[in-house]
């Protein structure tokens, strides 16, 4: 007697989803069945997609463990440097430690939140390492030496206490189902983007700024989308044609030379990134050359800097660097990193934007030597994609940005720059649902004369008592600095007394430097007006955060 082949289950929810093994099977036969699925054509759902099936969505499932540690993720701060980071996850398993090598914004470009990407990585069911965009070539090399010591370990990565939780998939199907459709659907997550129409683009500096940063907004139309407030776009962009065709030429290869049966100029166009040099390359380059370019390119793979210019390393620079040396096409390819979409807050609301969804993005343009340097999406914005255009897009679902649901709570917003971006989706918002909270918006920028986004808008908001306080910071104004925290201390009294009042508070922007200063300013007023120690000011805004008071969306 032959035996029948089984038949083949699609693997929709991951392992690595919180969910026991006998609700994992059942709620695979569920969609397999219900959504007439085989194991053939389906992509698995990220284990962040999965934990969306939980009753109530993400946020069920809590951000760790607490048997981890009763501290939960202390390292899971965007703002931390690495080395801290690591510090913070010493002793902790594996896969944690791997979590705190990653950039901690959750920001889903890898198409995974951090503690989702280190737990797949740590159950090799992704190999690439380096995703990470926020985290960059610093998490790709942690990521690397950590990966070394899978096996070495007896730990795995527990499951999600709210696994527990969904005791009946049955009682819960409908809810997953409807989950699961609307993530592969187009457009619902990385791996399954929609096409969005450019429409236009639109400079908020006055002529005679030194920023360069657009007002841009896509058509939705026919795509299905649909996004709200606090969400962000994420795109894919094309690479700078004439930095391609430069590439190219050093490569002294074919532009047509065929490469999974696309040509290496399409490739190189929208499949790779042209970004910093990945450790990858120099390694190709040391198998190909000799003596002490050898030498230096071993080094600067395994992350030394043996001339001091590994930071401005991009492709193109990296090739430069050791002239005459010509890697087989293909193998190039191979080495470099896939070219990641980037996300951008929304600054529009559906309710007054149906169909429309509105970025502002600041144009990176840079030079390094003689070479200039463009930002690859932001000027993909900027320049190069034409009203019309197509773009592969879809929304990333703001995990922990959202308005309060009580729409009489008043809000205090803090958004520099193009930190603005989902403050003004946010006024629009509360102004279409004529929510009673106040709202009270702090924005800074170089020069008031010239960099003040959304001017009009504000002004009119304002008027109609939609802006109950608008605070401006405008640092290079006058002789002295000054930014939005020196704002806040100013009015600290009044912000003080806003806060008691239950006000929820929002920063956006800059998360480099920003976002802790203005933590730091907050600290301060907490401690002066609420009269408290600076550790008891410390602890009442951890609270804030921890109940969902104080939420940031910083890059
Ligand atoms: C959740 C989230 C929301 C965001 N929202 C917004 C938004 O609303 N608006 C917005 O403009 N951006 C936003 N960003 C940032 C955005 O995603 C991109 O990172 C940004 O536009 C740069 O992308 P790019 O492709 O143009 O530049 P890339 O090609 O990625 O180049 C950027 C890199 O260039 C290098 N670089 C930049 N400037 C210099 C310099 N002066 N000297 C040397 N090297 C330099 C750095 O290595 C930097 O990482 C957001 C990011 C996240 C994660
Ligand atoms: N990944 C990327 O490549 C990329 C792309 C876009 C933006 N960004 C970063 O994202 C941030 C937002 O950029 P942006 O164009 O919106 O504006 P921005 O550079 O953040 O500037 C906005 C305002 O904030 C001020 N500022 C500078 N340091 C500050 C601090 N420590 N605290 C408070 N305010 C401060 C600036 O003043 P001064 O300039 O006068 O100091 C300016 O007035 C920047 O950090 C930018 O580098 C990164």
């Amino acid at each position: 007697m032959t035996m029948q082949p089984r038949p083949v289950i699609a693997e929709i929810v991951p392992e690595s989803a919180p969910f026991s093994v006998e609700q994992r099977t059942w709620l695979n036969g569920f969609f397999a069945g219900v959504l007439s699925i085989d194991g053939s054509g389906v992509k698995p759902l990220s284990a962040a997609e999965a934990a969306a099936l939980l009753p109530g969505g993400p946020a069920a499932v809590p951000a760790y463990p607490p048997e981890d540690g009763d501290d939960g993720a202390p390292w899971h701060d965007q703002t931390m440097p690495i080395a801290e980071r690591m510090q913070l996850a010493e002793g902790r398993p594996l896969p944690r430690r791997m979590m705190a090598a990653m950039g901690q914004q959750d920001c889903g470009q890898c198409g995974y939140n951090c503690e989702d990407y280190s737990d797949a990585i740590f159950l090799r069911k992704e190999e690439r390492l380096n995703l990470c965009v926020p985290g960059g070539k610093e998490t790709a090399r942690m990521l690397k030496k950590l990966y070394e010591e899978i096996g070495t370990t007896p730990t795995a990565p527990k499951a999600s206490a709210s696994a527990a939780s969904l005791d009946s998939p049955v009682a819960s199907s409908t809810v997953a189902l409807a989950t699961v459709a609307a993530i592969a659907a187009p457009g619902r997550s990385r791996d399954h983007p929609a096409e969005a129409t450019f429409l236009s683009r639109t400079r908020l500096n006055k002529p005679g700024s030194a920023k360069e940063t657009w007002h841009v907004e896509f058509d939705l139309a026919g795509n299905g989308l649909d996004y709200n407030v606090g969400d962000t776009f994420g795109i894919f962009p094309t690479n700078d044609p004439a930095l391609v065709d430069a590439v190219i030429a050093r490569l002294e290869a074919p532009a047509d030379f065929p490469i999974a049966g696309r040509t290496l100029r399409d490739v190189l166009l929208d499949g790779v990134s042209l970004g910093l040099a990945p450790d990858m390359l120099f390694q190709l380059i040391s198998y190909i050359t000799g003596g002490e370019r050898r030498q230096k390119a071993k080094a600067l793979s395994s992350g030394e800097d043996p001339d001091g210019d590994a930071a401005t390393l991009d492709v193109l620079a990296a090739l430069e660097k050791f002239p005459g040396v010509r890697p087989d096409p293909e193998a190039f390819i191979e080495a470099l990193d896939p070219l990641l979409p980037r996300l951008y807050s929304i600054s529009s609301s559906p309710k007054t934007h149906a169909g429309r969804v509105a970025l502002t993005v600041d144009a990176v343009r840079y030079a390094v030597g003689k070479r200039k340097r463009l930002g690859v999406a932001s000027t993909f914005f900027a320049e190069r994609v034409a009203p019309g255009a197509k773009v592969r897009s879809y929304v990333q679902k703001s995990q922990n940005f959202a308005l309060p649901s009580d729409p009489a709570i008043p809000i205090i917003m803090i958004g520099p720059g193009t930190g603005i971006a989902p403050f003004r989706a946010f006024l629009q918002e509360r102004m279409a649902i004529k929510a009673p909270g106040r709202n009270w918006l702090f924005f800074g920028h170089q020069r008031s004369q010239y960099d003040f986004f959304y001017e009009d808008e504000l002004t009119a908001m304002k008027a109609a008592g939609v802006l109950t306080r608008l605070t401006l910071a405008w640092s290079r104004d006058g002789e002295q600095k000054i930014y939005v925290q020196d704002r806040m201390r100013e009015v600290g009294r009044d912000l003080w007394s806003w806060i008691a009042d239950g006000a929820h508070l929002y920063v956006c922007g800059d998360g480099k430097h920003m976002a802790k200063d203005v933590e730091r300013a907050l600290i301060d007023i907490v401690a002066v007006f609420g009269v408290r120690s600076t550790n008891e000011a410390v602890a009442f805004v951890t609270e804030l955060k921890k109940s969902g008071r104080y939420q940031q969306d910083v890059y």
